[in-house]
């Protein structure tokens, strides 16, 4: 089927060289660990780590955030390895191109899509609902209507306007924002960690993994999909309480994969790329456990406030003005989410364009600025639509589930790409191949199965819609289906097809 052709690596990068969709090559390792950094600390250590530690694992959430980082480690890995041999922009899509073959770089890149459009649109609100929370304590409240959850989520459009002007602008531009408001986030989470310290009592960490409890089923629609194939009965707490837990908190690792996008604008794409995504992923994992250990031992976990867990261990200490210095750390953290996602989303289309799998004029960069503008333009105006008007955030676990679809195919991508490749420059190797890249494909399998119901019927029909566009268009389109991709670049090397045209 010619659905399986493949693009051979020489072809995806010479593509990379065609004056017409040349991006700008500035970036180095730091810049990398702080993009990385910038887009995975947001949203979920704000939230998310309270909420688990009352629900489902107690003080042994710092477990359950290790067991997510080991499985974030071993996809980070292939991503790293498959980063370092395809320095092309658009992460995981142009991995499988190079791997498995068109249809399955169709499917991770419609999945990516997913991930950082509804990622960006889920964390514009969060952003809004902590900036109302911060203009609050000045006194100075949005009106109702035109702020987080009103008519117009007027904060949440502005955010992504401004975000997605910069973008357009320069991408040299955007890390220069993106480094200080890192900076602003990494401070306030170290003086969160600090602060917190004080305040530790160690009979807090005592049951470490309280024993298992069942616990209110999740029902129809919303239980996992793992329980609701098993017939299983609830429980939270114990061992499985780790392993729920660490389902529950794997959306604060999210985003690091998302400097493989970035690829193609790395000055050493083989030696940054690694460093970039591994390095931001331990500093993430290490403040992660050390926000976790704080604040279990600030507060007994029956004790923590699912909502707000952070700012209320310090309410419960006689220091409220630490919320405010919380909200402010929030509001700052997740303008880089957003900002990162944007650029990541902007990257996947335009490598997706530049393919022909959709419209190829799309893919146009600025003469100047070098940057896809016009996808830009696109990507920010749909972005600001969607975070404005629908109530998106509902859809949290569906980025998950584009993340964690994604992680599964590049880690088999690895093992196919070593097999059909094994001639090609690495600039990093996964260990123990194909143990790790196998096991990472089984651990992100596992974690997926643990979301609901619903989030997988979304999925599918998200998949069915992609299906369509694909053999509507792209299929039709592909530059590679047309004579293997050269028309444009006649001195492209001949394509290594694994087709049976
Ligand atoms: N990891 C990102 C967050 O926690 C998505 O907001």
């Amino acid at each position: 089927m010619s659905v399986m052709r493949t693009k051979s690596v020489e072809q995806s990068i010479a593509d990379t060289e065609e004056p017409e969709f040349r991006l700008r090559k500035s970036l180095s390792a730091f810049d990398l660990t702080v993009f990385g950094v910038g887009v995975v600390i947001g949203a979920g250590i704000f939230t998310l780590t309270g909420r688990a530690a009352h629900e489902v694992a107690g003080p042994a959430i710092v477990l359950s955030f290790v067991v997510a980082a080991i499985a974030c480690a071993l996809a980070a890995m292939c991503y790293a390895e498959f980063a370092s041999t395809v320095p092309v922009s658009g992460s995981a899509y142009t991995f499988s191109y190079a791997s498995l073959g068109e249809m399955f770089a169709w499917i991770i890149g419609w999945d990516l899509i997913l991930e950082m459009f509804l990622g960006a649109g889920v964390v514009a609100q969060g952003w809004s609902a902590y900036l109302g929370v911060l203009l609050e304590q000045f006194g100075l409240a949005l009106p109702p209507e035109i702020s987080y959850g009103g008519v117009v989520d007027l904060p949440a459009i502005v955010l992504v306007l401004v975000l997605g002007a910069l973008i357009t602008l320069g991408i040299r531009e955007s890390m220069r924002v993106n480094l200080v408001l890192v900076g602003v986030k990494l401070f306030i989470v170290l003086f969160v960690i600090v602060a917190g310290l004080m305040f530790v009592n160690p009979a807090n960490y005592s049951p470490f993994v309280p024993d298992a409890v069942p616990t209110e089923a999740a029902t129809g629609l919303t239980q996992p999909l793992l329980q609701f194939f098993s017939g299983s009965a609830p429980m939270a707490f114990g061992v499985g309480g780790i392993f729920a837990g660490a389902a529950l908190v794997f959306f604060a690792y999210i985003g690091f994969d998302v400097v493989a996008t970035t690829a193609e604008e790395t000055k050493r794409p083989q030696r940054d790329l690694p460093i970039g995504i591994i390095a931001s992923l331990v500093i993430c994992t290490i403040l992660y456990c050390a926000v976790s250990l704080v604040v279990t031992g600030m507060v007994p976990y029956q004790d923590l406030d699912p909502a707000a867990a952070l700012a209320n261990a310090f309410v419960q200490y006689g220091q409220p003005w630490m919320g405010t210095i919380i909200a402010a750390g929030a509001v700052a953290g997740l303008t880089t989410v957003v900002l990162t996602l944007l650029i990541g989303a902007t990257r996947i289309i335009f490598a997706m364009s530049r393919d022909a799998l959709l419209p190829q004029s799309l893919a146009k960069v600025h003469p100047t600025r070098r940057t896809p503008w016009l996808i830009s333009i696109i990507v920010t105006v749909v972005v600001a639509l969607v975070a404005g008007l629908t109530p998106v955030g509902i859809l949290e676990e569906m980025v998950n589930i584009g993340t964690l679809s994604a992680f599964v195919l590049v880690s088999v991508g690895v093992v196919v790409l070593r097999r059909t490749r094994p001639d090609l420059k690495r600039g990093f190797r996964v260990p123990w191949s194909p143990v790790l890249p196998i096991l990472s494909a089984i651990v992100c399998t596992y974690l997926a199965l643990n979301l609901s119901v619903e989030t997988w019927l979304r999925f599918l029909i998200w998949l069915a819609l992609g299906f369509i566009v694909y053999f509507a268009y792209g299929h039709r389109h592909s530059r590679l289906g047309k004579d293997g991709g050269r028309y444009l670049n006649p001195a492209a090397p001949k394509i290594v097809a694994r087709d049976d045209e």
